[in-house]
């Protein structure tokens, strides 16, 4: 029997996704920061890494001409340096779909939340600072029947279009295209900022991190925003200018935020720490057992298609 193909694993997996891997490679793992990556990668077929590893252009074209496909454990793939791969034929595999759920339904945790102060009140009540419900505090924002902004209108998007329906948001989106009225079952499509923004009393960003998209929110969108709207991040924290954002909120134009993900992460901005009205979560929209699961099968797919000269459905064009 010939032997397995060597594939390295820069993090740790689920259990499910680490069995199978073990089954299926030979595992190398990336010991840092004493080696590189390139040195880790050295003679291995394959390389499956996640969004809290930086592939620029440099460790790209450094990796071992040996490695055959690149995986990532993850629909976005912003954290790797495209143009470097194209330019050495790398094929790169992610994971479209299978989190679409779990990032709309945390999306949707997060409005919640933030837009309910059920942060604010959770931290009173593990400081033993609550002195007993009270008519007139904790006021938050009805999310029932209110309007929601969905900017991305890509599977996540329009998974959490579904969820909104059922609170009776009217549904507002920003796309580069407009969806198929199937897929729109009567979401807004808002061919430009100004009106998707004044229509936007929540808003929920849901598109990849492009150059295109880099600091979209800025503080002259901010601006367009209704007054007290809230505004939820489970895309890409580079999607925010993050100054822009804290003033908004220190300034209460915008009445609260939720986010799961940063530019720098783990960093977090410090203004963002010091705003009771901000929900922060670290990078977990996706994680929930079945769709970690679901994430590392259709990656390690997408890689033993690759090794075996086929072209999956999950490669990144
Ligand atoms: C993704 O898939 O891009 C998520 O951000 C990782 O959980």
């Amino acid at each position: 029997m010939s032997q397995k193909p060597s594939l390295l694993v820069t993090q740790r997996l689920p259990p499910a996704v680490e069995a199978r891997a073990a089954r299926d490679y030979i595992v190398h793992r990336w010991e840092r920061p004493a080696v590189s990556l390139a040195q880790a990668a050295a003679g291995v077929d394959a390389v499956l890494c996640t969004p809290f590893d930086r592939l620029d252009g440099a460790t790209v074209a450094a990796l071992p001409a040996s490695v055959a496909v690149l995986g990532t454990f993850s629909v976005g793939f912003d954290h790797i340096d495209m143009a470097a791969a194209r330019a050495r034929a790398l094929p790169v595999v992610n994971t479209p779909g299978v989190l679409s759920a779990a990032t709309a339904e945390f999306s949707f945790l997060l409005l919640l939340a933030a837009a309910r102060r059920a942060g604010q009140g959770e931290r009173q009540v593990r400081a033993g600072a609550w002195l007993g419900p009270s008519p007139a505090t904790f006021l938050g924002i009805q999310v029932t029947g209110k309007s929601l902004g969905i900017f991305g209108m890509g599977r996540i998007g329009q998974a959490l279009a579904v969820m909104a329906r059922g609170f009776g948001m009217t549904v507002h989106y920003r796309n580069r295209n407009r969806l198929d009225p199937a897929l729109e079952q009567g979401a807004v499509f808002h061919p430009d900022d100004e009106s998707f923004l004044a229509a936007s009393q929540f808003l929920v960003l849901c598109a990849p991190a492009t150059a295109e998209t880099r600091h979209w929110l800025n503080a002259d969108r901010l601006a367009q925003l209704p007054a007290g709207a809230v505004v939820v991040n489970t895309a890409r924290g580079a999607l925010v200018d993050d100054a822009a954002l804290i003033a908004a909120l220190a300034g209460g134009h915008v009445a609260a935020a939720g986010l799961d993900v940063f530019s720098d992460e783990p960093r977090v901005p410090e203004g963002y720490l010091a705003l009771e009205t901000v929900v922060l979560t670290p990078h977990i929209a996706s994680a929930t057992h079945e769709t970690r699961d679901a994430m590392g099968f259709l990656a390690l797919d997408g890689i033993d298609a690759v090794l075996a000269g086929r072209v999956p459905d999950n490669i990144v064009r």
